[in-house]
Formats: C-alpha cells, sequence, structure tokens
C-alpha cells in the first residue's frame, strides 16, 4: 500500500487536501492523472449502466426489459428528507472519547474492528514499555502485576487496567488458569471486552474511554443568513434520497413505465469519526447510485439480477476474481427495512490478508423509501421515527403527503414500487482499481539490461491517458510527424505528446502512469510513414501505417 500511495503523489493521482496547510483528515483531492481514471470509471458506469443499456432485449438474468435513466439533484436538500429517510435519527456510528488523550473513536473499531496489529502499534508508539512484553514469548503472572505496579504507572497512567490491578491480574490468572501468560494471550484479554475495570483501553495511549455516546454523520449547515433551527440544512449523506424524492417527477416528464432504473453519480458528505486507509472512508466522496423501481412481486428476482449484474461489471473491468467476493449479508446484519443485501468486497492491500473492504452494496429496500416520503412514518413492522413535535404538540416532520405510487399503464393496478439500490463508491472504485492495477515485473532499460519496471495495469478503458506519442529523436522531422499524428489522435482521447529524454524512460513513464499504447515515430517513419505501437502490458512492438493510427487505437481500447 505505501507504494501505491508513494505513486499517487508522484505521478499525479491523489494528493491529501489542502496539503500546503498540512492538510485536513478526511478529504482527499484528484491530481491530472487521478481526474481522468475516476472519470474514466464514472464514465464507464453511466455507459454501460444507463447510456447504452439496452432497452429493447431482455438480459440474461433478467426478469423483463427494463429502462434507465439518470438525474442530477442538489446536495443540500429540504431537511425534511433526512428525517423521512431516518438519517436525522438513525445515521449515527456510536462513538468513545479517551479521558487521556482526548482522541475520538467509533466504538466497534475500539471494540473488535481494530486489528491486533494496529493495537500493537499505537501501542508501540506511546507504550513502550508495555510492547516489549508483548514481544517477550511469556512471563509470569507476577511479573507483569510488579510492571503494572511500578513501571506502567509511569509509562501509561491512563492504561485501563492500571486503575484496577487487582482485578485485572485475577481474570489474568482466572484465564491462564497457574500458567504463563503468553504475549498474544496478554494482548487477547487486554482487547477482549470484559467489562469493569477491563473496559478496552484507548487504541492510542491505552488511556480510559468514556462510555460510547451517538454521533450524527451528517454534516450541518444553515441557508440563509440566520443560524436558526428553522434554517438547519444538512449536506447530503447519500445520493439515493434526490432519486426518491424525484420519482415522481421522473414519471410524470417523462414516457418511462416500470421497471425503471434511475441513476445518479454526485458528491456526498459523512462526518467520518475516524476516516483512514487513504481514501477508503473519506468525509467528502462521490457515489454512483441506482434506484431500480419495480414489481413488489418481481423485486426478490430483480435483486439477483442486480446483484449479480454489478459484480460482472467489475470483473469486465480487469478485477481478479480471487480479489473480488460478493458477500451476502447474514439476515441480523440486515436493515430492518431490508429484504435481501450483498457486499462487492474487494481485498484492499491495507488490510489484513483474508479480509475484503467494502466497494459496492446492493440492497432490497422494499418500498421502503417511497413510503417514507409519502407518510413519513413507518409500518409497524418497522422502526418507528423518533418525530419532533412543534409547539402545538404536532410532529414537526411529516412525509411529503404525496402520491408516490405507480399505477401501470397497461394492468392499471396501483401500487408502490419496490427498490433495488446498487450503491457503488466512485472513490473507493478508483482507489481499488489503482491498487489492482499496481504490479512490478521485470523489462530491459535502454541498454538492453533487466530492471524493476512499475506497470499500472489498467484495463484501457479506465486508464488516465490512452496514447503517447513520442519522436524517438528530436531532429530530421521527426517531431513534426509526432505532432501530427497527437494533435489527430487528441481529438478523440486524452494522448501526451513526449519529446524529452531516452525513448526507453519515456516508456516506462508512460507504464507507471499506466498508458496502455505508445507510438513512437522513427527513421522509418520518414520513409514509409509507418510508426512502431508498443503495448504496455506484452511489450509487444509492431510496426502501422501512421494514417491509420486513430482507427487503430479506437480498435484497441474497444477490445
Ligand atoms: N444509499 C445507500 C448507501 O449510501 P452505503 O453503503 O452507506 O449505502 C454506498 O454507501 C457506497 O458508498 C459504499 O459501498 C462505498 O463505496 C461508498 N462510501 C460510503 N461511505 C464512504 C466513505 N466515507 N468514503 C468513501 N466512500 C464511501
Amino acid at each position: 500500500m505505501d507504494k501505491i500511495v508513494a505513486l499517487c503523489k508522484r505521478r499525479g493521482f491523489l494528493f491529501q487536501s489542502s496539503e500546503i496547510y498540512g492538510g485536513i483528515n478526511g478529504f482527499w483531492d484528484y491530481g491530472p492523472m487521478g481526474v481522468e481514471l475516476k472519470r474514466n470509471l464514472k464514465n464507464a458506469w453511466w455507459e454501460d449502466m444507463i447510456q447504452a443499456h439496452n432497452d429493447l432485449d431482455v438480459l440474461p438474468g433478467a426478469p423483463e426489459a427494463y429502462s434507465m435513466t439518470g438525474i442530477d439533484s442538489t446536495i443540500i436538500m429540504h431537511p425534511q428528507v433526512w428525517k423521512c429517510s431516518g438519517h436525522y435519527d438513525l445515521f449515527h456510528d456510536m462513538m468513545q472519547s479517551c479521558q487521556h488523550c482526548k482522541k475520538l473513536f467509533r466504538a466497534d473499531h475500539v471494540a473488535g474492528l481494530l486489528t491486533e496489529s494496529e493495537w500493537v502499534a499505537s501501542l508501540k508508539k506511546h507504550v513502550v514499555e508495555f510492547t516489549e512484553l508483548k514481544e517477550a514469548v511469556a512471563f509470569e503472572p507476577n511479573e507483569l502485576q510488579r510492571w503494572l505496579e511500578k513501571k506502567a504507572k509511569n509509562v501509561a497512567p491512563g492504561l485501563a487496567a492500571i486503575h484496577d490491578i487487582p482485578g485485572f491480574m485475577e481474570r489474568i490468572r482466572t484465564a491462564v488458569a497457574g500458567g504463563s501468560v503468553s504475549a498474544g494471550e496478554l494482548l487477547q484479554l487486554l482487547g477482549s471486552p470484559l467489562g469493569g475495570s477491563l473496559a478496552l483501553p484507548c487504541p492510542a495511549c491505552g488511556g480510559l474511554l468514556n462510555a460510547p455516546r451517538e454521533f450524527n454523520l451528517m454534516f450541518q449547515t444553515y441557508t440563509g443568513a440566520l443560524q436558526s433551527e428553522e434554517n438547519m440544512a444538512f449536506l447530503r449523506p447519500e445520493t439515493a434520497q434526490g432519486i426518491f424524492v424525484n420519482f415522481k417527477n421522473v414519471m410524470d416528464s417523462s414516457r418511462y413505465s416500470l421497471p425503471l432504473g434511475i441513476a445518479q453519480i454526485g458528491k456526498s458528505f459523512r462526518n467520518e469519526i475516524t476516516p483512514r486507509n487513504f481514501t477508503f472512508r473519506s468525509r467528502e466522496f462521490e457515489q454512483m447510485e441506482i434506484e431500480f423501481f419495480c414489481h413488489p412481486n418481481q423485486s426478490s428476482d430483480w435483486y439477483r439480477y442486480w446483484r449479480d449484474r454489478r459484480m460482472q461489471w467489475y470483473l469486465d473491468l480487469g478485477m481478479r476474481k480471487d480479489r473480488l467476493i460478493l458477500r451476502e449479508h447474514e439476515t441480523s446484519e440486515l436493515a430492518h427495512y431490508s429484504v435481501g443485501t450483498a457486499d462487492i468486497e474487494y481485498a484492499f492491500p491495507f488490510l489484513p490478508p483474508g479480509e475484503f473492504g467494502e466497494l459496492e452494496g446492493i440492497a432490497h429496500r422494499g418500498d421502503f423509501d417511497l413510503r417514507s416520503h409519502m407518510e413519513g412514518k413507518l409500518d409497524e413492522k418497522q422502526r418507528p421515527l423518533k418525530v419532533q413535535l412543534n409547539e402545538n404538540g404536532q410532529p414537526k416532520y411529516r412525509g411529503s403527503g404525496k402520491d408516490l405510487s405507480y399505477r401501470d399503464p397497461i394492468t392499471n393496478e396501483k401500487y408502490i414500487p419496490h427498490v433495488i439500490e446498487p450503491s457503488a463508491g466512485a472513490d473507493r472504485g478508483t482507489l481499488a482499481f489503482l491498487c489492482e492495477a499496481y504490479y512490478e515485473d521485470q523489462a530491459p532499460d535502454e541498454n538492453g539490461e533487466m530492471q524493476t519496471r512499475v506497470v499500472m495495469r489498467f484495463h484501457p478503458r479506465l486508464a488516465p491517458i490512452k496514447a503517447a506519442i513520442f519522436p524517438l529523436v528530436k531532429k530530421d522531422g521527426m517531431p513534426e510527424l509526432a505532432k501530427e499524428i497527437y494533435l489527430a489522435l487528441k481529438k478523440h482521447w486524452v494522448v501526451f505528446y513526449d519529446e524529452k529524454g531516452a525513448v526507453g524512460r519515456r516508456y516506462r513513464r508512460q507504464d507507471e502512469a499506466g498508458t496502455p499504447y505508445c507510438i513512437t515515430v522513427d527513421g522509418q517513419t520518414l520513409q514509409d510513414r509507418t510508426v512502431t505501437i508498443r503495448d504496455r502490458d506484452s511489450l509487444e512492438q509492431v510496426r502501422i501505417p501512421m494514417d491509420g493510427i486513430v482507427e487503430e487505437i479506437g480498435k484497441r481500447l474497444r477490445r
């Protein structure tokens, strides 16, 4: 991962936001390469899911033919949207703060998601003595007790165990039944939620953590001049709600009938407590969401269709099968309204081996969203919203009261559509494709010596630069011909012209940027107007007529 992060900075894929001021946690900027990569990913999604979607035929796995269209809604919406969606009341993480170092943590991270290595790493930083014990093979409980009573008080005064050493030692002795404690066992004991004085220590300093409390993830702002409660507004935490509240507008203004998918790409904001793992968990990020509206009787079939179709999309763009999994949620994991949810997860290199991180969720949402925006309350099976009351004791937030149901033009049946929601992260997708593309191999340098080559093996559709054009030398009319090619290709794709330095070095720079094709104008070009075209992955070079270059690159990119 360190190599990928370094490459992203070096080659202009990703920069920390406001870097010259020391950066701001959870915000990232895309550089010249990154902006193209992310745009290509979003374009591939829009093209494949919406624009080029075949709405005339029944696609394999689909119950029937369907339509797709898109919208672009605002980031700030009526606050009632968030009340009815449930975000105002329910969209929070449990958070714990450390009494000692004052840092904030997500409670679930402290309680288990923090891996042993992360925990040891943070302890190492702050409690050197303690980790020396961890590195010892085993030690007697008495030894541990002496360490706690004497040294630990100085080096880790906030460590939860120190506040009740007898209680802690009793648990240790019970757990190891008179034997010695291995380093792993000790960490497990400290890391397991045994309660009481053995409550989990702060992952940063080993200090006492306050009890978990709710922390809403929506960024709050105000519209207009007055910062009053009436003017309170929120930055959207998902693009989905813009689609639900426009469902009726789309149906009324178009000739679409159900089944219909409405898509949106846009920024979302979440005040994540612990943004981390590069762009994986950011506070500002982009989503690519589809809300697919269908008849309730068919919704389970559509759920399976979308789950499989979305999985295949990542594979088609070059993700390796062994790094991607489709994980169906257990019933206990499902949101209260959900009939089924599956996550598409990727083996990000910052995760321990065998662990996967979510790229996209595909959720069967039943009629929860449209019904909530109609009625503002949930049926008995669903969890009630904490409705705020106004000064007359009436609910302050209600549903829109608008009829968002659908009448089938052929059968005349009226129903509230069910929704299947494939919800993907554009930044997480970009990060996954960056990780997937990173490759090191051996290739000859300009002197014929084998060297390690860093190559970003992006799918040609995703590659930021599609082709680079080089004159072999900067004389003899070669630059003029190379520029002619460059200008012809530039009308169609992002291409790059480079005449500086040894040609081998120029190839390497393009390999590192993930450019699939390099075109070189050489001595022979001057005689017969042919050029070489080099393939990034196979390193194969073939000669082709320079006048057919636009067709050739087009053909290769479509493959
Ligand atoms: N409308 C449903 C929804 O928003 P989600 O699982 O919360 O579902 C969908 O988000 C996708 O958005 C995730 O799979 C992930 O790719 C992306 N995402 C969510 N939170 C993110 C964050 N803090 N940073 C980057 N991407 C995020």
